[in-house]
């Protein structure tokens, strides 16, 4: 699997640090939905689907967790640990969460409108659209 990490710029000065994201020049979408999640537990993993269309970005804007993307063919993990790591999330791709600390907060970037009807929750049923065997 490509690396989906991307490294945002960080403006730090001695007042603190700033990280921007623009439509298509950080990222390769344009943002249509923001949410973020918190009051995060280690034990508790989230994610398990994919998206059939949607794209998007995953930031842990404080604390850490780690995130398991997994094309079909191959999975790659990552541990984000700062908020300059960005995680690019394509449609078609599995995605679990988890190892979150306490404090983390989760930010997501998307380039839809929420849709149940975007959402594949079987694993099965995932491969069968990576392969084609569905649209
Ligand atoms: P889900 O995407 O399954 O969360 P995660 O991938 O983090 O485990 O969403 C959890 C619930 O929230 C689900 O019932 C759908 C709902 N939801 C919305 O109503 N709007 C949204 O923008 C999102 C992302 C989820």
């Amino acid at each position: 699997m490509t690396n989906h990490l991307i490294k945002l710029k960080d403006i730090s000065d001695e007042r603190g640090s700033l990280i921007t994201i623009e439509n298509l020049k950080e990222i390769p979408f344009e943002v249509r939905r923001v949410y973020y999640l918190y009051n995060l537990t280690a034990d508790k993993a989230r994610g398990f689907h994919a998206h059939k269309k949607l794209k998007q970005l995953f930031i842990c804007v404080h604390g850490s967790c780690k995130v398991l993307l997994d094309d079909g063919i191959s999975k790659k993990e990552y541990h984000l640990t700062n908020p300059n790591q960005a995680v690019l999330c394509d449609s078609l791709v599995w995605r679990e969460m988890f190892d979150f600390s306490n404090d983390c907060v989760f930010l997501v970037l998307a380039d839809q409108f929420f849709d149940e009807e975007d959402y594949i929750r079987d694993y099965a049923q995932f491969l069968e659209f990576q392969k084609g065997e569905i649209s």
